[in-house]
């Protein structure tokens, strides 16, 4: 894999890679509206490069020199983000020990990216809307009016157009951000890209590591190229980066691939990290993200309680012996199981069900695969 074929067509961005031709069609449409003040929509699927395409407009406009700041809407508390985004006052709620910017102050002059749009709170789209349309805000609890020049970018993964129509998303808002949509295309869409990339990263992966980058067979980039990608550029490079960890030193053929594609896990929702943050700001992301991944836990415990609960009310309501029994009533004989020993059971229940399929299985305690790879482990199951 010696050979540089890798294709670059924003000489500014060397790790933006693709040659297909929708992949160009996107470079050509984001060259078009760089240089404009216009607001961006940019979705597609999650993987798809969303943020490296507002990384791309931001660095091809006159703007490239003043920070990009990037702003994951649903990973920051309902509650917060909107300080987060306009600042506050010093004293404007508890906690508020002295007066800070938001983030559109610090992107003056610059872009800002926000992403997951379709999960920010109706209160505070009707802030950004006025942001949108005054270049103006003021901070929380404070009286006077900022002015700021910032571009905005905005993603979502979310079909925004059905949020309209479901009352969760703005409409005025929506026509103010879809003023140019960008779509990125998932990556089943642009195969030609698959092989490309993989050597793109394999090359990153192995230099990063210094190890010595494998071949991979033309049966090994044969399947990479016809799977379906549902995590599209983030699985793969999640893929190779296994294969190059896992099979050190192999040449990389079709089986290993095979394996690696069929092993659950695969999708793992990767949060994107954040690029050109203060410390301070990464900071409390990291703070945020930590909260977010405990809310999700904790709806996923709820959930799987009253789901047993319900299945327990079903299963007891009716006897062999014909006597009913009035659900919810009270049980004096069997013993009172801990919340973690109930789950645990469950998770036994499940996995011996679908004979281990851990996919399956999470969706049947409804819970998300990365939180049932935690209990298994919080359990000793694996
Ligand atoms: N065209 C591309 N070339 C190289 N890497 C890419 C490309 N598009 C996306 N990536 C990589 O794939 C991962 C996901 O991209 P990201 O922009 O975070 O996607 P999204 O925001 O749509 O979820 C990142 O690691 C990113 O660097
Ligand atoms: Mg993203």
């Amino acid at each position: 894999m010696g050979n540089k074929m890798t294709k670059t067509p924003i000489s500014e961005m060397p790790d933006f890679i693709g040659q297909s031709s929708a992949f160009m069609q996107l470079i050509e449409s984001i060259r078009q509206v760089a240089p404009t003040q216009i607001t961006v929509l940019i979705t597609g699927e999650s993987g798809t490069g969303k943020e490296m395409i507002a990384r791309a407009i931001h660095h091809l406009s006159q703007r490239k020199n003043h920070p990009l700041i990037n702003v994951n809407c649903g990973a920051i508390p309902e509650g917060i983000l909107e300080s987060e985004l306009f600042g506050h006052v010093k004293g404007a709620f508890t906690g508020a020990l002295e007066t800070r910017k938001g983030y559109f102050e610090l992107a003056n002059g610059g872009t800002i990216f926000l992403d997951e749009i379709g999960e920010m709170p109706l209160s505070t789209q009707v802030k950004l809307l006025r942001v949108l349309e005054s270049q103006s805000f003021m901070r929380v609890g404070g009286s006077t009016s900022i002015q700021v020049d910032v571009r905005v970018i905005a993603a979502s993964n979310k079909d925004l157009e059905k949020a309209v129509k479901h009352d969760e998303f703005r409409k005025d808002l929506f026509y103010r951000l879809n003023a140019v949509h960008l779509s990125a295309p998932p990556l089943r869409k642009r195969r030609e890209d698959i092989q490309l990339l993989t050597q793109h990263f394999a090359e990153r992966i192995c230099s990063e590591n210094r190890i010595q980058c494998p071949e991979f067979t033309e049966e090994a980039m044969y399947r990479l190229s016809e799977y379906h990608w549902p995590g599209n550029i983030r699985e793969l490079r999640n893929i190779v980066e296994r294969l190059i960890i896992f099979e050190k030193g192999q040449t990389i053929d079709g089986t290993i691939v095979q394996r690696h594609l069929e092993q659950p896990g695969s999708m793992e929702q990767q949060l994107p990290m954040v690029i050109n943050k203060t410390t301070d700001q990464a900071e409390r992301e990291l703070i945020y993200r930590a909260l977010l991944d405990i809310r999700v836990a904790l709806e996923d415990l709820r959930r799987l309680v009253v789901t047993y609960h319900e299945r327990s009310i079903a299963q007891s309501s009716w006897t062999p012996s014909g006597k009913e029994i009035i659900p919810n009533s009270i049980d004096h004989d069997t013993p009172i199981l801990t919340i973690q020993e109930l789950e645990k059971q469950q998770i036994e229940k499940a996995l011996i069900r679908f004979r281990h399929n851990r996919r399956r299985a999470a969706k049947a305690l409804g819970i998300g695969e990365r939180t049932l790879y935690r209990k298994l482990k919080e359990y000793g199951l694996e």
